[in-house]
């Protein structure tokens, strides 16, 4: 999407969060406290923005400028919420990706991890089955530390693990990041990874004979993600993730984000449930904060969002690809004449804002295409309507 900034004469600004990157109000984290952590909120964020986008318009002289926000992901609900918080300083939004409606009820909340395991069922039935083995198999295996040492070995583990959770979790993320990211042209967004990497990885996993341990599948599978460029001379199963080096988004989704999961006994994953105590009792233990959990509905909605924003939205572009898990709790369906829902059934997590590349295929150089059509139109009418105002 930077690429279109030129053909519109477009100046591009990139506003980082609060807290995130550089942005860090009280010097170089971590942050454990509530009195400072207290200050990272979406709707402080927002509010950053608007002040950041009025002062620049007013130095540049350019106070009647329009302005289109543009975000991916948790940027792109703060670039859908910002249209509607702040519709007289953004006139248009593009929200790739933006699971605006994976809150209370609204999407049912098995809907991610059973749109991460269509993704591999959809590649090869005998991908997913292996997949969803092997999670008991390597409970059983991990069950005493002969067991650990063995699998620490398999894996290529740096340093002996501790528990056969970690190395669940190591396959977990490798799964559900790749269906993630299942581009149709390499890229490098978490990780370096080919075109369609999850087509790769059950072609991987299909290649082994039908009696070879699903263990040694799903590793195999697993090292397209940490290890295609081929440069890892172990893997860090265990990572340093110790909870109290606390991050922005660890935090956020403890007091406001809170996105309920559970994982369907139909998906690859471990069956597993959600609920609001248990997970206020954990935030307590590692913030110090208990979740706001039905916060963000009511500070932006959510709920019969179609009704809602029919009457009162206007000019936003909803975008999704169907590969993403996070397309489920996107806006997928047109709710009005401006407020558009793109839907790519090949498309993974914001992939029309990723610069073009000439591997592209049609129907991403077409969704991208149509983007700026609706863009246009609404600058167009813009232009109108401030040429009106003068006259
Ligand atoms: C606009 O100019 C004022 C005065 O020089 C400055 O304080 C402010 O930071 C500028 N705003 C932006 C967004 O650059
Ligand atoms: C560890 O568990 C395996 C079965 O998973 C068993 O065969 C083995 O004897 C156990 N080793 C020890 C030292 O308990
Ligand atoms: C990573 O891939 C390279 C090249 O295939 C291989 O030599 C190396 O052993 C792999 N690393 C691990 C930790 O498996
Ligand atoms: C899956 O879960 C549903 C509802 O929770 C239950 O009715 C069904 O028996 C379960 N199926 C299997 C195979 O466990
Ligand atoms: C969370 O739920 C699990 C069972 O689902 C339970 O074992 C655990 O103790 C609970 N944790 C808290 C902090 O309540
Ligand atoms: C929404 O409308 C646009 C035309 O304005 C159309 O191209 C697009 O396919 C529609 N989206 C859905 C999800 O039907």
């Amino acid at each position: 999407m930077f690429d279109i900034a030129p053909e519109f004469g477009a100046l591009l600004v990139f506003i980082e969060h609060r807290f995130y990157g550089e942005s860090m109000p009280f010097g170089d984290g971590p942050y454990s406290s509530p009195d400072t952590l207290g200050y990272l909120t979406s709707t402080q964020a927002l509010a950053d923005f608007a002040v950041l986008i009025t002062s620049l318009k007013q130095n540049l002289s350019a106070v009647d400028a329009p302005v289109v926000v543009f975000g991916g992901s948790y940027g792109g609900m703060l670039a859908a919420w910002f249209r509607l918080k702040y519709p007289h300083v953004a006139m248009g939004a593009v929200a790739s990706s933006a699971p605006i409606l994976q809150f209370d009820d609204i999407t049912p909340w098995s809907s991610f991890y059973d749109a991460v395991s269509q993704d591999f069922k959809s590649e090869s039935p005998n991908c997913f089955s292996v997949i969803k083995a092997v999670w008991d198999v390597l409970d059983d295996r991990g069950f005493n530390h002969t067991g650990l040492l063995e699998l620490s070995k398999t894996f290529r583990a740096c340093k002996t693990v501790q528990s056969a959770d970690s190395l669940s979790n190591w396959l977990w993320n490798a799964f559900t990041y790749t269906a993630m990211v299942d581009y149709p042209t390499p890229a490098n967004f978490m990780m370096n990874l080919p075109a369609y990497p999850v087509k790769e990885m059950c072609k991987i996993i299909d290649s082994f004979p039908a009696g070879a341990d699903v263990v040694d599948k799903a590793f195999a599978a697993a090292s397209l993600y940490y290890n295609y460029t081929g440069d890892q001379k172990c893997f860090q199963v265990e990572g340093d993730d110790d909870p109290h080096d606390l991050d922005g988004w660890g935090w956020q989704a403890c007091t406001e984000m809170v996105m309920p999961m559970t994982v369907s006994n139909e998906s690859m994953f471990p069956p597993d449930s959600f609920n609001y105590e248990n997970m206020s009792e954990d935030c307590l233990l590692y913030y110090g904060v208990r979740p706001r959990m039905h916060w963000i509905t009511t500070e932006y909605g959510g709920h019969k969002i179609d009704k809602v924003l029919k009457k009162f939205g206007s000019n936003i572009i909803f975008s999704n690809g169907m590969r993403d898990p996070w397309s489920r709790g996107g806006v997928l369906k047109n709710i009005s004449s401006s407020i558009i829902a793109l839907v790519t059934e090949k498309g993974a997590h914001h992939l029309d804002l990723r610069s073009a590349t000439k591997d592209d295929p049609d129907w991403v150089v077409e969704q991208r295409r149509q983007e700026v059509e609706i863009i246009r139109g609404w600058i167009d009418q813009y232009n109108k309507d401030i040429e009106q105002m003068w006259q």
